[in-house]
């Protein structure tokens, strides 16, 4: 994809940054963010970048809640990607959660809206949605077409967020709605997974047969590209690798990559008492996670990383050593 104009609302975060990895030394990115005055104009913000990958990059001020200057940025773009979203690590107490709902939701209405005001619309918007949506899934895979979702609260703040997306209307731009599995990079989860294996914490979690889900953050951008190039795709993709493994089989994947012989697990009790104590959820790690991407493998698409033990070592391998290590 070259020579494209790609607006990022949410894009200063851990995926926006592959993002940019990965589009912008060819294409124009906007980046629509909170926080221009809080320095994430600053090209140092993106401490793994490389200069020919910024500097087609600009940055430009939004709330997520109101329509403004920014929209002249959206208007004659080619491709709106929406990653805005208050990070899930944390307690879901009242507030978090009114929070985590209200920005995902209100970026995408106020994204509904400024399209309604561009004279030459986006083709095509991806917005962000997550495969938590699924039920926690023991006996079998979750896709597209077979998928369920019972109740609780991030399901529900995944049907919410992708209701959202399909209520704009939008004659001229096609929406999709990216279900994306756990994003493998070189930030994101893989530090707190570091930081256990420091530790030796890098056992599994909990009975460690969870299903885990993931995707190497590079097949996200080219999914990402092969939608954009596909006019005749819409509506929702499952994005991870067609391979999930088990918790047991990341954690000792993890493990003998960054070579640690051995880690201790954390069994439920433990992580259940850990996890008031730093502020997150237990659900993040023992959900059972298993989805499939039966939707857009049907399309032609092929993934680059399809294989855990060969996506993380591509990983690893471009991780200095200190952040997996503690000498
Ligand atoms: N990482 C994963 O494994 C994963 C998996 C499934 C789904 N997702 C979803 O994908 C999206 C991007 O993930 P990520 O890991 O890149 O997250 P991230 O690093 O937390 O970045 C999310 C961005 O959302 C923006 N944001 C936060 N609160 C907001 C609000 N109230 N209004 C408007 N914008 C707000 C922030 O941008 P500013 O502060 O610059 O405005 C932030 O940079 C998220 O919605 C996440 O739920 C991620």
């Amino acid at each position: 994809m070259k020579n494209k104009k790609i607006i990022i609302a949410g894009g200063s975060g851990f995926i926006g940054e592959e993002m940019i990895r990965y589009f912008g030394k060819d294409n124009d990115i906007c980046i629509l963010t909170r926080q221009v005055d809080n320095g994430i104009n600053n090209r140092n913000h993106y401490q793994s970048l490389r200069p020919e990958e910024l500097n087609r990059v600009s940055w430009v001020q939004w709330d997520g809640i109101t329509t403004s200057e920014w929209v002249k940025e959206l208007d004659g773009a080619d491709l709106l990607i929406n990653l805005s979203g208050k990070s899930v690590n944390c307690r879901y107490t009242e507030k978090n959660k009114q929070e985590i709902l209200s920005s995902r939701i209100n970026p995408v209405n106020t994204l509904g809206k400024a399209i309604a005001l561009c004279k030459r619309p986006p083709a095509c918007w991806i917005n962000a949605s997550s495969a938590t949506i699924y039920r926690h899934a023991t006996d079998h895979a979750q896709d597209e077409y077979n998928g369920e979702f019972h109740d609780g609260f991030s399901v529900d703040v995944c049907r919410q967020w992708e209701k959202a997306l399909y209520d704009q209307p939008t004659p001229h731009t096609r929406k999709i709605a990216l279900r994306m599995a756990i994003t493998l990079g070189s930030g994101g989860v893989l530090i707190p997974y570091f930081n256990l294996l420091k530790f030796g914490l890098g056992g599994h979690q909990g009975s460690g047969k969870q299903m885990y889900s993931w995707v190497h953050v590079e097949d996200t951008c080219r999914m990402i590209e092969w939608l954009y190039v596909h006019p005749e795709l819409e509506g929702t993709f499952n994005c991870s690798s067609p391979f999930p493994v088990t918790n047991k089989i990341f954690m000792q994947t993890l493990r003998k990559l960054t070579g640690y012989r051995f880690g201790l697990p954390a069994y439920e009790w433990m992580l259940k008492a850990g996890a008031v104590l730093i502020g997150t959820e237990t659900e993040l790690v023992l959900k059972s996670r298993w989805v499939v991407p039966t939707r857009i493998k049907e399309t032609g698409f092929n993934f680059r990383h399809p294989f855990l033990e060969e996506a993380l070592e591509d990983l690893v391998r471009n991780i200095p050593r200190k952040q997996y290590h503690l000498f």
